[in-house]
């Protein structure tokens, strides 16, 4: 079976591709280097030893979307493409939208063009909205997101879910990450941000690296068990796992499906902290700042369906992340420039 990863190269996606080789799917890239590095593409080989046809395009352009499709059997498509900074996405709201969605758009009409019914999507967590309660169950209700990013996953969720309802035959699951962390075990391919981190681990990375002073904890005042922060954390090889085992249920499956991956724990900033630092063997600096307007107590995934839908649940641990974290960040203390 023939997959095609729509922003490939990116942090989930290459993870992704890994898993799926290592399963005996092919891989195909599609994937403009937006945000991610041409270097990955090698890196890739080093790993798996197969090098994955790569399509250097813009998801949004169809045309160059159809030659993909034109030169392969794609049976396939798990659509990681897009912009996904929150705090960018507040303030370039129309930039979101238009890449996001448009991205979303040409390729399920290319897919419907060329008879491809087998789609898996990349959502978040952060479509639950305010008033869910935790853990987060599938069947919750969804929004008010905080910010357009947030949105653009929900209505792509929606899109999507129209338009399986409209073609029978159409096969969808809709992924919703809880907090990706962590890197590949090599070392050779792992998260790397453009600019600063706006997301704690990458932060807290550079901070045991030396390339950034201190870490500014966001808000101590929450009702959680040490005031800070919680969220479900997964270790991005579990995440990428989960990509295979959707692929291996969608076969034999049609309609939509939303599917959370998370590990169903809940770990603190300060906790995170403590993990990463007896990783690393590097001494965090930290500073208790505001919290961080849009942020939320806690956050975390009710794992259940994961289990009984794709027989898949997760296995690494908060240490396993940091560890692989530090790997990766020791190794490569410029990401892949
Ligand atoms: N945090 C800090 N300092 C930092 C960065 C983060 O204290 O420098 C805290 C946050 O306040 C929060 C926790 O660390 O309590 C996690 O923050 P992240 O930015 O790492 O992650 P978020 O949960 O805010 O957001 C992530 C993704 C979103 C996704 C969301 C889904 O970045 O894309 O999870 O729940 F939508």
């Amino acid at each position: 079976m023939k997959i095609l990863l729509t922003g490939g190269a990116g942090y989930i996606g290459s993870h992704t591709a890994v898993e799926l080789a290592s399963a005996g799917y092919e891989v195909v890239i599609a994937d403009n280097f937006s945000n991610s590095s041409p270097v990955v593409i090698d890196r890739l080989e080093t790993i798996t030893g197969k090098r994955f046809p790569l399509y250097e395009i813009n998801v949004a352009d169809k045309a160059a979307l159809e030659k993909v499709f034109e030169e392969n059997k794609i049976d396939a498509v798990i659509h990681f493409a897009g912009f996904k900074s929150v705090g960018e996405s507040v303030k370039v709201p129309l930039s979101y939208y238009r890449n996001n969605i448009d991205t979303t758009l040409s390729l399920m009409e290319v897919m419907d063009k060329f008879g491809c019914k087998n789609l898996i999507f990349s959502s978040s967590a952060t479509v639950y909205g305010k008033r869910a309660s935790l853990p987060y169950r599938e069947d919750m209700e969804t929004g008010p997101c905080t910010n357009p990013y947030g949105w653009t996953k929900l209505f792509i969720e929606q899109i999507i879910t129209d338009h399986a309802k409209a073609d029978p035959d159409f096969s969808a699951v809709l992924l919703r990450y809880f907090n990706p962390v962590g890197a590949h075990e090599s070392g050779l391919i792992g998260e790397d941000p453009k600019d600063i981190p706006n997301n704690l681990v990458p932060y807290i990375a550079r901070v045991a690296v030396g390339t950034l002073p201190y870490l500014s904890v966001f808000g101590n005042d929450y009702p959680t068990k040490d005031g800070t922060g919680i969220r479900d954390y997964i270790h991005v090889t579990d995440l990428a796992k989960g990509h295979t085992a959707a692929v291996n249920f969608a076969k034999n499956h049609k309609g939509t499906e939303i599917i959370n991956l998370g590990t169903g724990n809940g770990t603190s900033v300060l906790e995170m902290v403590k993990a990463y630092s007896a990783a690393s063997g590097k001494d965090i600096p930290y500073k208790i700042a505001p919290r961080r307007e849009g942020d939320i107590a806690e956050c975390y995934a009710d794992a259940t369906k994961a289990m009984e839908l794709l027989g898949w649940k997760t296995d690494l641990s908060v240490d396993d992340m940091c560890r692989d974290s530090w790997n990766w960040q020791s190794k490569n203390p410029n990401g892949y420039k």
